[in-house]
């Protein structure tokens, strides 16, 4: 028997990875959030006990730097981020049961226990090494705080570990004319004294373990080349000042962040403990639990949770994992999230735009257990959500339901097609298997098989043709009562990737989505009066998304994680030939007049002159240039750019202008002599 069918209640904790409480989250995370979400709501749904637990990552340089440059504590900027990312998630209908932060008494109480354990059981090392100083700010400086020039390529102002114009991967000690990226300075050789946690003692543990079942076929693979390459000792300290847990017997001395990191899961679930009398740490915790715990991560970070995390456990005598499950990441339209693109989309701008539950199904399209990444296609995203869940699923009840409520008084009649129904419910099992090994897009194509099985079946029954023959009212109520069975099924299916539709099903049926009780099938019951369930997506929110997209730029985002850092240097554009270049007709544009636009934290109005009459343009440039500034001045523009209609009004080209953000954007301006209207080659 499987796991999926197993009549036993299972108790299981399942975790998303912490997010970096120094940005916003993005489409990008919210793969692994959905992902979760669902896999825990079916759990539940089946009636298991399944908690899911989560919290910001709250420590690191970064946070502590970003705090500094908005001239509040560290405390402060955490606090801040936390309610945003709960609000973030809450839109997406993320259900977790605690959402905590890992700068908490609890996780200081388990990293300072776990230190202290991994200590007596000789898995502690001290020892000195040198690292680049920053000697005006007084800190050590981890790679990507040093820059300078690369080796390779000389592209200036690239990052100590790798040059994003040309590729290469070197040492900041190779870089030409290095200097901190906090300060300015050039960096200095210093040594201290750092900790490390002696993972090569772990190496037979982890074989066993990494093939015991707790990881994905590829991602197992993938450890065992590391393990045969041979392990490292893994350095758990940082010198201050640092944000994080100061070292139990090490003043001045904390631990570095991807320490305490993962241990926040136990904070969070300890935390949730003490509130609710139905959850007992140990029983989870304890090292033979027969509980289930599980990790949800991207495969950028399987190294903390397959290596570090499961050793920690191990050394400190709690349970390991029973599995980990990594995901791939996302492109948007085939290509990187890109702010200039505006596919760089924050999880509030989605949400001004469009309903998180188109997100939610389309994610479960194309979700499978593997780590291969995804692409996000909003065309395809689009023709889905309509075609699906409204065209199909939705469609299946707002057909049927006005026959029962204007003709038969609200009340269904009994089922007349047991064997077609008798198939829907059947399917569950199958279904069920598919959201219990993670393959949310076998679940989904299975479950739009049986839409289409059900508007068939109305197509051919046609009941609108019937109604109109007094003699025919009960076949009409028998086929509504079909239809409206097969509905409800469908909708059980669907429930745990789209919890308000199932919600507002519920009250349209007046009768609960069970799906451990779905063979019982609603005869000569009530329903209340249909209401429109879901809209279809249209593109224009979809191109206003992008559009505000390109005005709200994210934060600066987090340490270690390089995978949602964007460079502050663009990648170059996939390459054009010259035929395409010279269609861009560049011309000069005087700025006749420059305003605020009323709801816009980025965008000016542009008035320009282009010697054949006058455009309206928004650029992003507000941060740089006050309107008065603008008047007057020469700037260069696309004159042949297809008009755009923004949030804000029709843009009508756009102006040119170069540099990092912020108050350095430089509008070109050509030459006093140049005239409006003229050419530039
Ligand atoms: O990569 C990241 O975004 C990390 N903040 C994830 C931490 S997961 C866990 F270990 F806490
Ligand atoms: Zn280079």
């Amino acid at each position: 028997m499987t796991q999926a069918n197993a009549q036993s209640k299972r108790d299981i904790l399942v975790t998303s990875a912490l997010p970096y409480a120094n940005g916003p989250i993005h489409l990008g995370h919210l793969l692994e959030y959905i992902q979760t979400d669902i896999w825990v709501r079916y759990q539940n749904m089946r009636g298991n006990n399944c908690v899911y637990v989560c919290a910001d990552d709250a420590h690191g340089t970064a946070i502590m730097l970003r705090a500094e440059r908005e001239g509040i504590t560290s405390e402060a900027l955490i606090e801040r981020i936390n309610q945003e990312h709960q609000q973030d998630f809450a839109g997406f209908l993320i259900d977790f049961d605690n959402y905590y932060s890992t700068h908490s008494e609890e996780n200081r109480e388990f990293s300072g226990y776990i230190y202290e354990q991994l200590k007596k059981n000789g898995h502690i090392a001290t020892r000195s090494i040198t690292q680049a100083y920053d000697p005006e700010k007084n800190m050590f400086l981890a790679d990507r705080f040093i820059k300078g020039t690369c080796p390779k390529c000389k592209s200036e102002d690239q990052y100590g570990d790798n040059c994003e114009v040309c590729g290469a991967t070197y040492t900041p000690a190779e870089l030409i004319n290095p200097r901190s990226a906090v300060s300015g300075a050039t960096p200095i050789d210093k040594e201290s004294e750092h900790y490390f946690f002696r993972l090569p003692e772990f190496a037979e543990f982890l074989r066993t373990w990494t093939r015991s079942g707790t990881l994905q076929p590829q991602v197992a693979n993938k450890l065992a080349e590391w393990l045969d390459a041979g392990l490292q000792e893994w350095d758990i300290s940082r010198d201050a000042p640092y944000f994080g847990f100061e070292i139990p017997d090490a003043p001045g001395k904390y631990f570095y962040v991807w320490l305490d990191a993962p241990i926040g899961y136990l904070a969070s679930f300890k935390n949730l403990c003490d509130r609710r009398d139905d959850l007992d740490f140990d029983h989870f915790w304890k090292p033979d639990s027969k509980a289930e715990v599980y990790h949800f991560i991207g495969k950028d970070i399987i190294n903390f949770h397959a290596l570090f995390w499961p050793s920690m456990l191990y050394s400190a005598g709690y349970r390991t994992p029973t599995a980990v499950y990594a995901h791939g990441f996302i492109t948007v339209n085939g290509k990187k999230m890109s702010k200039s693109r505006g596919t760089f989309i924050m999880a509030k701008t989605y949400l001004d735009h469009l309903n998180p539950e188109y997100l939610r199904y389309y994610f479960a399209t194309k979700l499978t257990s593997n780590v291969d990444d995804m692409d996000l296609n909003l065309e395809d995203f689009a023709q889905r959500v309509n075609s699906d869940l409204v065209g199909k699923v939705v469609n299946i009840a707002s057909r049927t339901a006005g026959f029962i409520t204007k003709k038969f008084d609200g009340k269904l009649g009994q089922v007349t097609e047991s064997s077609k129904l008798a198939t829907f419910v059947q399917a569950g099992e199958e279904i069920a298997e598919h959201y219990e090994n993670r393959e949310f897009g076998r679940a989904m194509r299975r479950i739009m098989e049986l839409a289409d099985i059900a508007n068939q079946y109305v197509n051919d029954e046609e009941p609108w043709v019937r109604i109109k023959d007094e003699d025919k009212a009960a076949e009409v109520q028998a086929i509504s009562t079909n239809a409206i069975n097969m509905f409800r099924l469908l909708m059980t299916y669907l429930a745990p990737i789209l919890p308000a539709t199932a919600k507002a099903s519920e009250a349209f049926l007046n009768a609960p989505l069970d799906w451990n009780g779905r063979a019982k099938l609603l005869e000569g019951h009530a329903i209340n009066k249909f209401k429109p369930l879901m809209n279809r997506v249209e593109m224009s929110q979809i191109e206003n998304m992008l559009d505000a997209s390109k005005e709200e730029l994210p934060a600066a985002t987090g340490e270690k994680s390089a995978k949602e850092v964007e460079s502050h240097v663009e990648p170059i554009a996939d390459e054009i030939d010259f035929n395409d270049f010279v269609k861009v007709d560049l011309r000069v544009a005087e700025i006749i007049k420059a305003e605020h636009v009323e709801g816009a934290d980025k965008l000016l109005r542009l008035t320009l002159n282009i010697g054949e009459g006058e455009r309206n343009v928004f650029a992003g440039i507000k941060s740089a240039y006050a309107p008065e500034d603008l008047q007057g001045r020469l700037t260069v523009m696309v004159a042949n750019l297809a008009p755009r209609k923004m949030k804000f009004g029709l843009s009508e080209g756009m102006v040119l202008a170069a540099g990092p953000g912020g108050k350095d954007i430089f509008i070109l301006s050509p030459d006093s002599g140049a005239k409006p209207g003229q050419r530039v080659m």
